[in-house]
């Protein structure tokens, strides 16, 4: 059997290492290949894919995962309010979309200590990543959630439509003159933005809050969904501030197990998996504190 990625570039995904360990850890005979697809190729992609029985599953990638979702057979009730499909399983209805961005993000927080339920977050970006990360925060029961991005209308956008779905809520997009409050009100910060993120082998040393908007507290926490640095700047003026911090690696991993739990109906191999990140991760320099293994991992 086979499972594949549908991207373009299809080159630098990490997905390939995470899933091929996770089907060789399951003794399942998957191999997971990563495809190049053109957005012009994508609906006759899908197509047929639906009509080859040796294909077990899919992950979709940039630039898919919206227009995907019009080439399907059904859509998870989550996919469809965040708006962005990642997976596709098979049915006896087709090919069907869901989206386990979301999920494996709450996950690698609950690894990490937090629970966001009756929190105040402010979530920091309002493109793909934000939204999945956004919806799935408002779903687990937060106190409140606030986004700022550097294109305000956005981020009123995208609260407009979390408005809809949870009203008690009242979620709100900050203007930039409003940000330092908004942090210093806030437990839990979340970058769900690109700035920071490696380029050309090279840590921009960058972030979208300055230095000065930190102020730690009890029980307060910074999160990045980047993961290349290890530590980006982000998390690195929260940690000198006294925050508590989570890394991007944990939604990688998680969002990856949630798929192969959806293909194979199994739990994922999560140890396997997050052994391979890492060897895959290896010439990065290490994460010395943040990357302990959760219980689940321990024999
Ligand atoms: P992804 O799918 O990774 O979320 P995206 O949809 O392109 O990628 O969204 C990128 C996010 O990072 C957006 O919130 C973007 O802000 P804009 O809406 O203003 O474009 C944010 N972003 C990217 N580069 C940025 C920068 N240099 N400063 C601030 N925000 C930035």
């Amino acid at each position: 059997m086979r499972a594949v990625l549908l991207a373009h570039p299809a080159g630098h995904s990490l997905s390939p290492v995470l899933q091929n360990a996770a089907f060789e850890a399951a003794g399942l005979d998957v191999t997971y290949e990563a495809w190049d697809v053109p957005p012009e190729r994508l609906a006759a992609t899908v197509a047929a894919l639906r009509d080859d029985r040796s294909v077990l599953g899919a992950n979709v990638t940039v630039p898919h995962k919206r227009t995907v979702m019009a080439t399907l057979d059904g859509l998870d009730p989550d996919a469809r309010a965040i708006g962005a499909v990642n997976v596709l399983r098979r049915t006896e209805a087709g090919l069907v979309g869901g989206n386990s961005d979301g999920a494996g993000f709450l996950r690698s927080l609950a690894e990490a200590g937090l629970d966001p339920a009756g929190r105040s977050v402010l979530l920091v970006g309002a493109g793909g990543a934000a939204r999945a990360v956004g919806w799935s925060l408002a779903a687990r029961g937060v106190a409140s959630l606030s986004v700022a991005n550097r294109t305000f209308e956005t981020a009123e956008d995208l609260v407009a439509a979390w408005r809809q779905s949870f009203p008690k809520l009242r979620p709100r997009a900050v203007p930039t003159d409003e940000l330092g409050e908004a942090v210093a009100v806030s437990d839990v910060v979340v970058n769900a933005t690109s700035v920071g993120m490696e380029r050309g082998g090279v840590d921009p040393d960058e972030s979208p809050l300055p230095a000065s908007a930190w102020a730690g507290g009890p029980d307060r926490w910074a999160v990045d969904l980047v993961y290349r640095p290890r530590v980006p700047r982000f998390l690195r003026d929260a940690d000198a501030a006294g925050l508590r911090t989570i890394g991007g690696l944990g939604m990688l991993l998680h969002q990856g197990a949630v798929a192969f739990e959806a293909w194979t109906g199994r739990p994922a191999p999560v140890a396997e998996m997050r052994a391979a990140l890492h060897a895959a991760l290896a010439g990065d320099p290490p994460d010395a504190l943040r990357d302990r293994p959760s219980e689940r991992d321990r024999p």
